[in-house]
This record gives C-alpha cells, structure tokens and sequence, in this order.
C-alpha cells in the first residue's frame, strides 16, 4: 500500500517537473505550423499579454502573415524544453506568395501559453531567396535525434554556433566544421556540387563583422541551435546596421553538419 501510493506520488511529481515537456512543445510547433497553413493564429494558446513581431518590428498579429494562409511543403521544428521554447523552419515553395519563414516561440514555464512569437520572414528579393532551392535541398538532409549516448551539451551545441558567426569577426578564430558540411542561404546551397565535401568554411569578409543581439533556441536530442541576429554590412545601404537574420545549425559530435541562413534584405538582394 505505502509503496504504491509512493509510487504514485513520484509519477505526479515527475509530471509537475516534466510541465515543459517534449511533447508540449512538439504539440505547440505542430499546431503553429497548422495555424501558418490556415492563417488562423487563434488556434494557438496566447498569453493575453503575446507579443508579435517579423523582421525585427513589432507588428499585430492579425496583420501578419501569420494571419495569411500559406501552403507549406516542407517545416523542421526543434525544441528548447530548458527555455521552454520551439523554433520551426517554415518551406513554403508551391504557395502562391513563396516564403521561407525561420519562428521562435517562448512559452510560459507550463507551456500552457505563448508570451512570445517572433520570425524571420523571408521572400523575393531577400539574400539568395529560392524557396524552390530551399525546398529541394531541406528535404534531402537528415536532422535525425542523436543517439543519447552521443549527444551534445547545451554549452558544446550553443559554441558551435556561436564559432560560426564570431569568425565573421575575426577569420582566424576556429570553427568546428564537419566533413561533410553543407550550408543552405536562401535557396543556394553549397553541397550542390560535391555533397561529401565539407563545403560551409568561409572567406574573409571585406570588413570584420560584429554579429550582435543573438537569440538562441537549443535542442540536445535533435543536436541544433537556431540563432536570431543581426546581420551587419550586408545590407549595401546601411553597411553599418544589421538586417534581420537568423542561423539554423546542426551539430553532430561537437561538429556543424548543416547550417540554414535565411537573411532580410532591404533592398533587392541587399544591393549585392
Ligand atoms: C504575460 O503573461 C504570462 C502568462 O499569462 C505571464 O506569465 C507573464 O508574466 C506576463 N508577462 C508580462 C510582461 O506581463
Ligand atoms: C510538418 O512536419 C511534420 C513532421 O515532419 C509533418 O508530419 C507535417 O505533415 C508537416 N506539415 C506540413 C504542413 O507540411
Ligand atoms: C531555384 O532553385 C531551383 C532548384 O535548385 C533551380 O532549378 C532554379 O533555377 C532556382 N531559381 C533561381 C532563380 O535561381
Ligand atoms: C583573432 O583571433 C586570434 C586567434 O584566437 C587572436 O589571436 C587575435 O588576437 C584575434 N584578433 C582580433 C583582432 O581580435
């Protein structure tokens, strides 16, 4: 008697701690990608006090294009349940107004609502925008879990990333690439052409890059991190501000596989 009850005071207890479970969140991701489809955002669970934003601006949520159906192809989702957060790559090649749409959500710790939305929209004009390209590439990769045994910290998966955009800084500083590595901007990919390659190392920019306001979502079972940013210098006609950006990275091993960059730019193909 005393060890069943016990028993099913540890099974609540684990419930309580395990609120911003996996499976909330999986269920919030799933559920934002059907309101995208729909253009309904009431489907999901808002905080009264939600805020909304695309492209770094503010902006009501019944005016964005959350708002607006869109026919998906293709989404990846990963999820944050120290944050209590999703992140979800949105494909959308066959829809009448083409986009690829990079979202985080910040929930409460419950996962019972969401206080937060934010996405990086891409569309026509913006940096090597292809949603076809994109669509094509994305489906062939694996972001499969990683065996436990395998996986990666926080700390390690978060590092990678970071490497990646601190040596637009300084082009000396290591980065743990993979081989192979492919990276994804837009629609352009660079595995296209030897895909066992490890093809992500960069040049130098013409000038250092200071890559600021980062924002991170981090999954230790799917080994990725999605980071918000500012993209400096791109943009031709302000060198000097940063434009919407963001980096989706997988990591296996402690070493970047993929990387997805989707990048606003302000003018057709940043002037570049
Ligand atoms: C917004 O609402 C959520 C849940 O209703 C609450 O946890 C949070 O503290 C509120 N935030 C602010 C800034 O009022
Ligand atoms: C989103 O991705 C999930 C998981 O791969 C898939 O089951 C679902 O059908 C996709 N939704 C759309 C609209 O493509
Ligand atoms: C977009 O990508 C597709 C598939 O890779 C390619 O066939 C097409 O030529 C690309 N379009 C442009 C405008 O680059
Ligand atoms: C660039 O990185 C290298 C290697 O870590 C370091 O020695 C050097 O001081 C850095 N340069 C600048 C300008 O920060």
């Amino acid at each position: 008697m005393i060890s069943s009850l016990f028993l099913i005071y540890a099974g609540l207890a684990s419930q309580v701690s395990a609120a911003c479970s996996r499976a909330a969140l999986q269920d919030v991701a799933a559920t934002y990608v059907q309101a995208q489809v729909s253009g309904k955002p009431t489907l999901l669970s808002l905080a009264t006090n939600v805020s909304y934003g695309e492209n770094d601006k503010p902006l009501d949520i019944a005016k964005g294009v959350l708002s607006q159906p869109i026919t998906v192809d293709f989404n990846r989702s990963i999820y944050d349940t120290t944050q209590c957060a999703t992140f979800t790559e949105l494909t959308a090649a066959t829809s009448k107004h083409p986009y690829v749409i990079h979202t985080r959500i910040l929930l409460t710790e419950d996962a019972s609502k969401i206080t937060k939305i934010e996405s990086v929209v891409t569309d026509s004009g913006d940096w090597a925008f292809n949603a076809t390209g994109h669509l094509y590439w994305t489906r062939q990769e694996k972001w499969e879990p990683i065996p436990e045994s395998r996986r990666n910290t926080r700390a390690v998966i978060q590092a990678a990333g970071d490497a990646y955009l601190d040596q637009w800084g300084n082009s000396t500083l290591p980065v743990p690439l993979g081989t192979p590595c492919a990276r994804l901007e837009g629609g352009a990919y660079t595995g296209q052409s030897n895909p066992s390659a490890n093809t992500c190392r960069m040049g130098a920019f013409p000038q250092p890059l200071k890559v600021a306001d980062r924002r991170y979502i981090i999954d230790e079972e799917l080994g990725a991190v999605d980071i918000f940013n500012g993209f400096p210098w791109l943009e031709a006609t302000k060198p000097g501000g940063a434009v919407p950006s963001t980096n989706f990275i997988r990591v296996e091993g402690g070493m970047i596989r993929y990387i997805h960059e989707v990048t606003v730019c302000e003018t057709p193909r940043c002037g570049r």
